[in-house]
C-alpha cells in the first residue's frame, strides 16, 4: 500500500519537476498528505527534500500565458466583493507579473515540501481546549467575560489566553485568568514550535492567530475572538460527525474573494462562487489538521504579501486548505446579524453563526454571537438609564443553507456607525427579523451581569 502511494507519489513528483511545481492534488496526493501527519510521512518528507532542493536550484520561469476556460459568473462573485478590501488591492493585483507569481507559489510549495511531520511535535500536545489571543486591556476585558459565560454554562474545558512578548498581563490579570481555569502564555515564551516575537506595524494583529494555535498545549483546540461569545457549551461540536470526519470545522463570511485577486494563481486554485471564511471560531484536530495549519500560519507570517490578498488572517486558514486539497466542513447555514434600527434602518454589528445542521439543535441555532463591528459602534442609541441593549434584533436570510445568492451590504449610518445589512433586490430570499430575546432569552443580561463589553463613546459633535 505504501509502496502504491510511494509511486504514484514519485510519478507526479516527475511531473511537477518538469513543471516547476508540485503536483495538482488528486486522491493520490491528498493521501501523501494525510501521510505527512504520521510516522510513514517521514519518509515522504525526505523525498520532498531532495525535489524542493532540485527545484531551489532552477530559475523560477514565469509561466505561459494559457487561456484558462472561466468557470464562475463574474457578476455574481464581485456583487459579493469586500468593497473596502478590492478598493485597496484592486490595482495592486492587477499588478503582480506572472514571474512573481510563480515565485510565490515556488516558495509557500517549497515551505510545505520542508515541513515536518506532526509526529514530530506529537509529545508537546495533548487534550482539548480553547485558545484566544488577547494583547491589550480591552481585548482581555472581553476575553474575561467570555470565559466566564463559558463556565457559566458547565463548559470546564482548559483554556490559554495568548498575547506578544510586549503584552504581558499584570499580576491582577493573571489571577484574574486563573480563577477562571484559564492560563495566560507569551507567544514568545521558549520551545514553542512558531515563536512571535515583534508586532506587526498596524493596528490588528492578525498574524498571531495560526502560531497560537499551534503553539498551544492541545491537540483539540477551539479558537475563539475575543468578542465572540458561545451561547452555549461550545464543546459538543468536538463530537459532531463533521469534526471527526475533518479534524477541521469553519464557518462563512459575508464576502466572496474577487476574480481578479491573484490568490488563486499563487496557491493553483480555481476561482469558485463560495463564501469566504469568518475565522473568529475554529475547531481544529492539530494531528489532521498539521500540514494546512503550518500553510495558515506560512500566510500568516507573510502578512505583507498575503493580506494584499486575503483580507486579514480569516480566510488563510479555508485557503490553505484549500491550496493542499485537506478536508474541512463549512457550516452550511449562512450567518446572520444582530443589531438595532439606527435613524429608520437596520444597523447589524454583530455576526451570528450558526450551528452545524446536523447536530440536532435545528436549522438556524444561533452558536457564536460575534460582535465585531459592536466596538466601534456608538452606544449612545442603544444605551437607556446607563443599560446597554446592544443586541434588539436578529436578522437573516431564510433559505441559506448552499445559498450564494444572498446580498449583505455595509453602509456607514449616522455619527460614523459602521453598519451591516441584509437586502433582496434581486430575488433574494426572504429576510426575517426576530426579537433576540426570544431566540437566546437571557444572553444579553447575562453578558453584562458578567462584565461584557458593549459600543464605545463617541464624543458627538453639534
Ligand atoms: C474601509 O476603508 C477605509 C479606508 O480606506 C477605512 O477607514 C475604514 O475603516 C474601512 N472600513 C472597514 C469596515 O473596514
Ligand atoms: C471590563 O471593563 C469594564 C470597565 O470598562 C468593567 O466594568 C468590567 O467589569 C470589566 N470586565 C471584566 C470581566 O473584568
Amino acid at each position: 500500500m505504501v509502496l502504491l502511494i510511494y509511486t504514484t507519489f514519485i510519478y507526479f513528483a516527475i511531473i511537477s519537476l518538469t513543471e516547476t511545481s508540485l503536483p495538482t492534488i488528486t486522491p493520490a496526493h491528498k493521501r501523501t498528505l494525510d501521510l505527512l501527519s504520521s510516522d510513514q510521512g517521514q519518509f515522504i518528507i525526505e523525498n520532498l527534500q531532495k525535489i524542493s532542493d532540485k527545484i531551489r536550484e532552477e530559475e523560477v520561469k514565469a509561466p505561459e500565458q494559457e487561456d484558462i476556460p472561466v468557470t464562475y459568473d463574474y457578476d455574481s462573485i464581485t456583487r459579493n466583493t469586500d468593497p473596502n478590501h478590492t478598493k485597496a488591492h484592486l490595482q495592486f493585483w492587477q499588478n503582480l507579473s506572472p514571474k512573481a507569481i510563480a515565485t510565490y507559489k515556488q516558495d509557500w510549495k517549497r515551505f510545505i515540501a520542508n515541513l515536518s511531520p506532526y509526529s514530530s511535535f506529537q509529545s508537546k500536545y495533548d487534550g482539548t481546549g480553547i485558545v484566544f489571543t488577547a494583547g491589550n486591556k480591552d481585548t482581555l476585558n472581553r476575553t474575561l467575560t467570555i470565559i466566564s459565560i463559558m463556565r457559566d454554562y458547565g463548559c470546564n474545558l482548559p483554556v490559554e489566553v495568548w498575547h506578544l512578548p510586549d503584552e504581558r498581563f499584570s499580576a491582577k490579570e493573571v489571577k484574574q485568568l486563573e480563577a477562571l481555569n484559564a492560563i495566560s502564555k507569551d507567544l514568545s515564551g521558549p520551545n514553542l514550535v512558531r515563536p512571535v516575537q515583534k508586532k506587526r506595524d498596524a493596528e490588528k494583529q492578525f498574524q498571531i492567530k495560526a502560531a497560537a494555535i499551534i503553539n498551544s498545549e492541545f491537540q483539540k483546540v477551539l479558537y475563539l475572538d475575543s468578542d465572540n461569545i458561545p451561547t452555549r457549551n461550545p464543546e459538543y461540536l468536538f463530537h459532531s460527525k463533521e469534526f471527526e470526519e475533518t479534524g477541521a470545522l469553519f464557518w462563512p463570511d459575508f464576502w466572496k474573494t474577487h476574480p481578479e485577486n491573484r490568490i488563486y494563481d499563487i496557491l493553483d486554485i480555481p476561482c469558485s462562487d463560495t463564501w469566504e471564511q469568518e475565522s473568529g471560531q475554529i475547531y481544529l484536530d492539530k494531528e489532521r489538521a498539521w500540514v494546512p495549519l503550518q500553510l495558515a500560519w506560512y500566510l500568516q507570517s507573510h502578512h505583507e504579501l498575503y493580506f494584499q490578498l486575503l483580507n486579514g488572517d480569516k480566510d488563510t486558514f479555508k485557503y490553505a486548505w484549500e491550496a493542499l486539497g485537506a478536508p474541512y466542513h463549512m457550516a452550511e447555514t449562512f450567518l446572520g446579524m444582530a443589531g438595532t434600527m439606527v435613524e429608520g434602518r437596520y444597523c447589524g454589528h454583530t455576526m451570528v453563526q450558526y450551528d452545524l445542521y446536523s447536530s440536532g439543535y435545528g436549522e438556524a441555532s444561533p452558536l457564536f454571537i460575534h460582535a465585531n463591528l459592536l466596538k466601534i459602534t456608538d452606544k449612545t442609541h442603544f444605551e437607556q438609564d446607563g443599560k446597554e441593549r446592544p443586541w434588539d434584533t436578529l436578522k437573516r436570510y431564510t433559505a441559506t443553507r448552499g445559498n450564494t445568492w444572498l446580498h449583505p451590504e455595509f453602509y456607514i449610518a449616522a455619527h460614523g456607525r459602521a453598519c451591516m445589512d441584509f437586502t433582496h433586490p434581486n430575488g433574494e430570499p426572504e429576510v426575517i427579523l426576530e426579537p433576540i430575546d426570544d431566540i437566546i432569552p437571557g444572553f444579553q443580561e447575562r453578558y453584562f451581569e458578567l462584565g461584557g463589553k458593549g459600543g464605545e463613546k463617541r464624543v458627538v459633535e453639534v
